[in-house]
C-alpha cells in the first residue's frame, strides 16, 4: 500500500579516491558519492514512534522518538545494531530541538555493509533528509552531514570524521568532491571522461574495525600535542609539512610516528593529486594512488592481505592507472583507477586473479560519480 503522503529518499555510498585518515587531521579529502544507494520509503505517523522495516534483512523495529537515550526498543529490548543509525539521527536532530516525526517505513541498500563504501552514512543522510523534509527544517547539505555525524560519534560510537556522511549528501555526478574538513568549503572536480573508477570488494570484513578506528584517530592527536612542541603554530596533523616533520619526527613514539607520516605526506599528495587532474595528469594521479596504498599498509596499518593482493593484482593489469584501498580501511574495497576503454576487461581479470591468489569472490564493477541525497514523493 503506497500512501499519498509517503517519500521515498536515495541517499549513495561514497568511494575516497585520495585523502585518507585525514578527515579528522583537518585535511583536504577526495571522494565521489557513487550510485549504490540506501532508498528509504517512509510516510509519517500520528504516534510519537519509529516503525521500520530493513528489508534486506528481514527485520522489523519499533521505538519511541522520546526515549532515544534509552538505546531500546518499544518492548524495552536493545536496538539492533542496524537502528541505531536512525535512531542516533532522530537524537542528534532532537538535541538540536528540530521537530522529527513519528513515521513507518522500510529501506534497502545497495550499499555493501561495511565495505569502506559508507554505508552507515547512506543510512544516515536518507533519514536526516526525510526528516528534514517531514519537519520543514531549514538546513542545507552540509548542517545535515554534520547532523550525521553527530549521530555517529555520538550515539554509534565511532569517532569518524565528516568526509562519509558530507560526500553522500553533497554528491555531483560525474565529479570527484574537493572537501576542506576544516574550512568546510568544497567544491566539484569534474572526472576525466577517458577514465573509470572501479571498485572492488574483497569481501573481508573486520569486526573489530571501530575500535581500531578511534585508536588510529587517538595516535594522531597524541603526534599533534608532541608536535606542537617544536611547532606551536599548527592546529591539526595537516598543517605539518613533510620538511617539518622530518625534521622533528623523532620526538615521537614509534607508532604515533608512523600514523603521523602517513597523514602528513598523504595530505601534501592530495595537493599534488588535485594539480594533476587540473591539468588532465591521470598517469600522476594514479601513481599517487598506489603510494597511497603503500602508506595505508605500512604506516596507518589498516590494509589486510587480500586488500593488498587486490592492489598487486591491479598494478599489472593493462589500463590501470592507480589503486589502493578506500575508507576505513580494516577489510573493505579497493578503488581503482582505470582508462575508460579498458575498464570491462580489467574488472574481469581483477575478479578472476583475485579469486585464483586468494580463494575469495571479489565483486567487481564500475562505478559512476552520482548527485548527493534526493526526496521524491513515492508516487513519482
Ligand atoms: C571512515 C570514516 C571517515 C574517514 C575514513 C578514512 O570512512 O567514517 O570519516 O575517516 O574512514 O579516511
Amino acid at each position: 500500500m503506497m500512501r499519498s503522503d509517503s517519500l521515498t529518499v536515495l541517499a549513495p555510498g561514497r568511494v575516497n579516491l585520495l585523502g585518507e585518515h585525514v578527515d579528522y587531521n583537518g585535511g583536504v579529502v577526495l571522494p565521489a558519492a557513487i550510485d549504490r544507494y540506501v532508498t528509504l520509503k517512509a510516510a509519517p505517523i500520528r504516534e510519537r514512534q519509529v516503525r521500520l522495516t530493513a528489508l534486506d534483512l528481514g527485520e522489523t523495529v519499533a521505538f519511541h522518538l522520546d526515549r532515544l537515550d534509552d538505546r531500546l526498543d518499544a518492548d524495552g529490548r536493545p536496538l539492533p545494531a542496524w537502528a541505531i543509525y536512525p535512531a542516533g539521527v532522530a537524537w542528534a536532530a532532537a538535541r538540536r530541538g528540530l521537530p522529527i516525526s513519528g513515521c513507518e517505513g522500510e529501506y534497502s541498500s545497495s550499499v555493501p555493509i561495511g565495505g569502506g563504501l559508507s554505508s552507515s552514512a547512506a543510512v544516515e543522510t536518507a533519514f536526516a533528509a526525510l526528516w528534514r523534509t517531514f519537519g520543514g527544517w531549514q538546513m542545507d547539505n552540509l548542517e545535515l552531514a554534520r547532523l550525521c555525524q553527530e549521530a555517529e560519534n555520538q550515539y554509534a560510537g565511532v569517532n569518524c570524521g565528516l568526509m562519509d556522511q558530507f560526500a553522500s549528501a553533497n554528491g555531483v555526478e560525474d565529479s570527484l568532491l574537493w572537501f576542506d574538513t576544516r574550512s568546510l568549503e568544497w567544491r566539484a572536480l569534474p572526472l576525466p571522461r577517458d577514465i573509470r573508477i572501479v571498485i572492488a570488494d574483497s569481501s573481508v570484513r573486520r569486526s573489530l574495525a571501530a575500535s581500531a578506528y578511534n585508536d588510529r584517530r587517538a595516535a594522531c592527536e597524541q603526534a599533534l600535542r608532541i608536535l606542537r612542541g617544536p611547532l606551536p603554530q599548527i592546529r591539526d596533523l595537516r598543517d605539518v609539512s613533510p620538511a617539518e616533520f622530518e625534521r622533528h619526527q623523532d620526538l615521537l613514539p614509534k607508532i604515533p610516528r608512523k600514523r603521523a607520516r602517513h597523514v602528513v605526506y598523504e595530505c601534501d599528495r592530495v595537493e599534488n593529486a588535485v594539480k594533476a587532474l587540473e591539468t588532465g595528469d591521470s598517469e600522476t594521479f594514479g601513481q599517487l594512488m598506489f603510494r597511497c596504498h603503500s602508506s595505508l599498509r605500512d604506516d596507518y596499518e589498516v590494509s589486510c592481505p587480500e586488500l593488498d593482493a587486490l592492489v598487486n593484482i591491479a598494478a599489472e593489469l593493462p589500463g590501470c592507472l592507480g589503486a589502493r584501498l578506500t575508507g576505513a580501511g580494516f577489510g573493505g574495497c579497493t578503488v581503482n583507477l582505470v582508462k575508460a576503454d579498458q575498464a570491462q576487461d580489467f574488472a574481469a581479470q581483477l575478479r578472476q586473479r583475485y579469486q585464483q591468489v586468494s580463494g575469495k569472490k571479489a565483486e567487481v564493477y564500475l562505478c559512476r560519480a552520482s548527485a548527493g541525497v534526493r526526496v521524491r514523493p513515492s508516487g513519482e
